[in-house]
């Protein structure tokens, strides 16, 4: 095993890891004390495979907080990653936009987040090996790799936005009266994930980055009530442009 690029793949984006070279997948229920996923559009799979001779981790979908498991259980494969190697993790999710300038179909890089679930994966004893009590969070996102991502966008025409994300527990979508509070909060986008992932990565020392792919109007900005599926739907559409450019992004870091 040689790969210091890890990948978390979200809602609608796992199609990502079938591009791959060598592949080697391993169920998550088979790996001791991977939580396993209940969420439909989500695979649960460790998939090592390579592109263009690089080799990279991918998990092919993730646990999220409201399904019941732990802060600590949602973040422990990204502890996994690191101790596999991994020292940059692209952290990927689906999101509602806040922001009135994006639309379905856009991705956004994080250039920061808010961590609204009113939990934190580090909470408990700290394991002094693993990273410091009080972790800075000043730059969670790498600014360097952000900066590598803008580039890569521009060279090949592929649209991106940028804002903050607003990381909720979930599960019930966001009230007219919350997208208004998150927006008055900074926020550019509202998802369910990411943020606990994010943090563990920080305080372990990864260089962390983020993309968010907007799959809908958060609520109270049109007209439709959200749904799972719209979500899925726009992930869906927006795949292969996506992959494209996490290809040529790869080549890159
Ligand atoms: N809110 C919260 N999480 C989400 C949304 C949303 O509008 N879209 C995708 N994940």
């Amino acid at each position: 095993l040689n790969a210091s690029l890890g990948m978390v793949l979200g809602s609608g984006l796992g199609g990502f890891a079938d591009g791959l070279d060598d592949v080697t997948a391993i169920a998550y229920e088979d790996i001791p004390h991977f939580p396993v996923s209940s969420v439909s559009g989500h695979a649960g799979k460790l998939v090592v495979g390579s592109i263009e001779g690089r080799q990279i981790i991918v998990m092919q979908g993730r646990v999220h907080y409201y399904e019941g498991y732990s802060m600590q259980e949602v973040t422990f494969p990204v502890r996994v990653l690191a101790q596999l190697g991994v020292k940059q993790l692209l952290l990927t999710n689906a999101a509602g936009t806040v922001n009135e300038s994006f639309a379905p179909g856009d991705v956004m890089v994080i250039r920061d987040h808010l961590n609204l679930t009113g939990d934190n994966p580090l909470i408990g004893r700290n394991d002094d090996r693993l990273g410091v009590r009080f972790p800075d969070m000043s730059e969670v996102y790498s600014s360097a790799i952000s900066a590598t991502m803008r580039e890569v966008a521009d060279a090949s025409g592929f649209k991106l936005c940028e804002g903050v994300y607003a990381g909720l527990s979930g599960p019930s979508y966001e009230t007219p009266a919350e997208i208004r509070m998150l927006r008055t909060l900074g926020a550019d986008a509202v998802g369910m994930s990411t943020v606990a992932e994010a943090i563990v990565g920080k305080h372990g020392g990864l260089d962390v980055f983020g993309l968010s792919v907007i799959t809908n109007y958060a609520a109270g900005m049109s007209s439709q009530p959200l749904d799972h599926q719209e979500v899925k739907d726009t992930g869906e559409m927006v795949k292969d442009k996506l992959s494209a450019f996490l290809r040529t992004l790869v080549s890159k870091l």
